[in-house]
């Protein structure tokens, strides 16, 4: 049986996400942006996942510090106790200023107190995509026991998938693409994937039915406007994320 098959109803997750977690109208990937996220309706929510200098997974999707804090470096070479100190928030808006970068368990535990779905993406730092998705898959698995709806774990990286897919095969995978390339049918047999995670612009109704006919869910990512959002999910597309959290809101259809 395929890993689409097996993962039962084709995508029994919300239909329309936060980006980042509150999209633009707060600082991503903070819990700030998750409460927000939640407290405007919505029930599911991405982010970015990546590695500190110490191996603990951290939300931020930047492999330097320099846009959405006030540090500066790597955050693959910088320890969780030294990312813990900058301000996460104020680049976005005063009102936000003393965000932090939240630790990956942090953010779990928020979300599983709001009865929030998370859709999180392994984003490895370049080097670390075996060690990214060992890790990410190993924690998830871990912090999201006894949920009735464990979060898609999704990436670019088709290394990050792998690992993932061997640590914890159990949690379902998203593809992640800009383009659909030619072999996306390949790529998520071999990976085991139940969705293919794609760019909005890179969908046509055709390619549409193509992938909901090989049995795989489709989430789209970023619509920004209701109009564009509506004709996706006419065409049966599975999920829409979204920075614009009032142009799109968790009521769309
Ligand atoms: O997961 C959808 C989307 O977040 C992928 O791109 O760069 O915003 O992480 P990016
Ligand atoms: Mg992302």
């Amino acid at each position: 049986m395929s890993a689409a098959a097996a993962h039962g109803r084709r995508w029994p997750y919300p239909k329309i996400v936060a980006h980042r977690g509150g999209g633009k109208l707060a600082p991503e990937n903070t819990l700030g942006a998750i409460r927000l996220g939640a407290s405007m309706g919505f029930r599911g929510v991405e982010f970015d996942v990546m590695l500190a200098g110490c191996g603990t997974p951290v939300l931020i999707h930047d492999e330097t510090l320099r846009r959405t804090t006030n540090g500066r470096g790597d955050v693959a070479r910088t320890p969780y106790g030294e990312l813990a100190k900058l301000d996460a928030g104020a680049w976005h808006s005063r009102a936000f200023r003393g965000e932090t970068i939240p630790r990956y368990d942090d953010a779990v535990g928020l979300c599983r107190d709001l009865g929030l779905w998370a859709n999180v993406e392994i984003k490895p730092a370049t080097g670390f995509e075996r060690r990214s998705g060992d890790a990410v898959a190993r924690a998830t698995r871990e912090l999201w026991r006894g949920s009735a709806h464990p979060p898609v774990l999704s990436s670019f990286s088709t290394v990050a998938l792998a690992a993932a897919r061997s640590v914890a095969p159990e949690l379902p995978r998203g593809l992640l693409v800009g383009r659909i390339p030619p072999h996306w049918q390949e790529l998520m047999r071999d990976l085991e994937c139940v969705a293919l995670h794609c760019n909005y612009r890179a969908l046509n109704l055709r390619l549409a039915r193509q992938i909901h006919d090989a049995g795989y869910a489709i989430l789209a990512w970023t619509v920004n406007d209701a109009r564009t959002a509506r004709k996706l999910l006419h065409w049966g597309v599975d999920c829409i994320v979204t920075d614009a959290l009032v142009r799109v809101g968790p009521g769309t259809r």
